[in-house]
């Protein structure tokens, strides 16, 4: 035998390890078994949509909370100046903003509606961030006014806040949004002012100069689910240049860098296999990578560390309860029977379609925006010891893209049962399209472990409520 023979590492793909791991899984064998998601908090999956009805958005308050805590002591624990402000796009329901708001989060915003959102749940001026390539020039109004911090886009945008506060006794503060090559592609461009070509020194010198702005943040948001941390130290590092520039050629101390967000969920795009715990690294590394910059500076030269982080804090909150409503292709139940199967399987390859079993779900692509990137996770509610076999699924929408996985392995499934989709709390409530049917309703399992409605279902009205019909067009004018 080979004296250098290195025994291969048997996988964990399944979370096991063991000499029976390897025989779960293999090229020729899919095995017996399944992740499966039984209860949320503490609460039977199929209680819930017994419950709630299906689909059914669900969070865990609990989750939510552990996340914040989470990252903010694997900041603060090297860099206590840190502060956070909750992305609102990630997903606005008042309640979830609240869990944040409530753990000392501000808001960060990107549009006139998310501005006055934040205002609604009582968060003030001060206590806003406002980004976005586009803020409408009432609302830049209101919230000088108010005195949240505008992070500044575009040369036109400065220009107009020029216009606006130029009659003002004292400054604002602002911040500039930077776009740098830290290493990530694509760089994500569109927004703000370009570092490496000068652009962004030149348009601080301008505010610096201008006795009615104040320079208050440096901002840069590299993309979202960066995976190496070592891009967030050069990040940070090419801020601090910036910094440091100003600082000596134009006497002016910038107070608060800010890196945006990024910082993955446990997930997966698709293309990538394995367990998400294989790419994503914990969040203290991104916190050694960032907070190992800012603490080369000398102590009274720190600058504030800013977040708006969206996705790590609630995409693993985030559930998307949904139900088997047929079964397609050759394992319909109502027609097993050797012949019927062996029939259809022959008629699909005739037609050169591969022969699979297709499970229809009540939850189409509609509500799950993240899915034409992230592998969503399908987990039955109910543990089955039986065979995986690959299956599609089909969402409800009378659309042929329509399709929520295409190919994912599971056990045989029924009309009834339940899947859990996971994680699903980013973006996926916020983009969610009405299309044809109703949006469904929202629970988040509170800390006392109670469900409570944060969103209901949609009726017909919360759809028509905007449409105006004009006379001559009113059914009774057709008479
Ligand atoms: C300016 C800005 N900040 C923060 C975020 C939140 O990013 P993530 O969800 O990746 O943490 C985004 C999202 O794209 C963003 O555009």
């Amino acid at each position: 035998m080979n004296q250098n023979y290195i025994p291969p590492e048997i996988s964990n793909e399944l979370g096991r390890f063991g000499p029976t791991a390897a025989a779960d899984r293999n090229l020729y064998s899919r095995g017996m078994t399944t992740k499966t998601l039984i209860e949320i908090d503490g609460i039977p999956v199929t209680d819930l949509v017994k419950r709630f009805g299906s689909p059914l958005f669900v969070f865990s308050e609990a989750r939510l909370r552990e996340k914040a805590h989470h990252l903010r002591d694997a900041f603060r624990s090297s860099y206590p100046k840190t502060t956070f402000a909750w992305s609102y796009k990630t997903n606005y329901l008042s309640a979830i903003c609240q869990v944040f708001h409530q753990e000392g989060w501000m808001a960060e915003v990107v549009s006139d509606f998310e501005y006055q959102k934040a205002r609604k749940l009582g968060i003030p001026g001060e206590k806003i961030v406002f980004n976005g390539p586009h803020k409408p020039r009432a609302i830049l109004e209101q919230a000088i006014a108010e005195g949240a911090l505008i992070q500044i886009d575009n040369w036109d945008e400065l220009c107009l806040i020029e216009e606006l506060v130029s009659e003002r006794d004292q400054p604002i503060e602002v911040g500039i949004r930077v776009w740098l090559d830290a290493g990530i592609r694509p760089i994500w461009s569109k927004f703000g002012f370009c570092l490496e070509s000068g652009e962004a020194g030149r348009v601080a010198s301008r505010i610096v100069n201008n006795p009615k702005l104040s320079l208050h943040t440096l901002h840069t948001h590299i993309g979202t689910y960066i995976l190496d941390p070592a891009a967030y130290a050069v990040a940070a590092r090419k801020l601090v240049g910036l910094r440091e520039q100003i600082r000596v050629e134009l006497k002016h101390l910038v107070t608060c860098l800010n890196l945006g967000g990024g910082f993955p969920s446990l997930s997966l795009l698709h293309g990538m296999v394995g367990d998400p715990e294989q790419y994503v690294p914990p969040i203290e590394r991104y916190a050694d990578a960032i907070t190992t910059v800012l603490n080369e500076l000398p102590t009274k030269l720190r600058p504030e560390l800013r977040f708006e982080t969206g996705r790590y804090l609630v995409d693993e909150a985030g559930y998307l309860l949904t139900s088997v409503v047929a079964v397609k292709g050759v394992r319909h139940p109502v027609m097993t029977g050797g012949e019927w199967a062996l029939r259809d399987y022959k008629e699909q390859l005739i037609l050169g379609e591969e022969s699979k079993t297709s499970y229809l779900i009540d939850a189409g692509v509609n509500l799950l925006y993240t899915g034409a990137w992230y592998q969503i996770k399908v987990l039955p509610a109910e543990a089955r010891n039986l065979p995986l076999s690959p299956v599609r699924l089909y969402g409800p929408l009378c659309m042929a893209i329509d399709v929520v996985r295409y190919n994912v392995d599971l056990p045989p499934l029924n009309v009834g049962d339940v899947l859990a989709l996971h994680p699903v709390g980013a973006y996926n409530v916020t983009q969610a399209m009405q299309f044809i049917t109703y949006r469904p309703p929202v629970v988040l399992i509170d800390t006392a472990g109670k469900p409570q409605i944060i969103r209901r279902r949609e009726v017909l009205a919360d759809i028509e409520g905007p449409e105006c019909l004009p006379d001559s067009l009113r059914p009774e004018a057709s008479s």
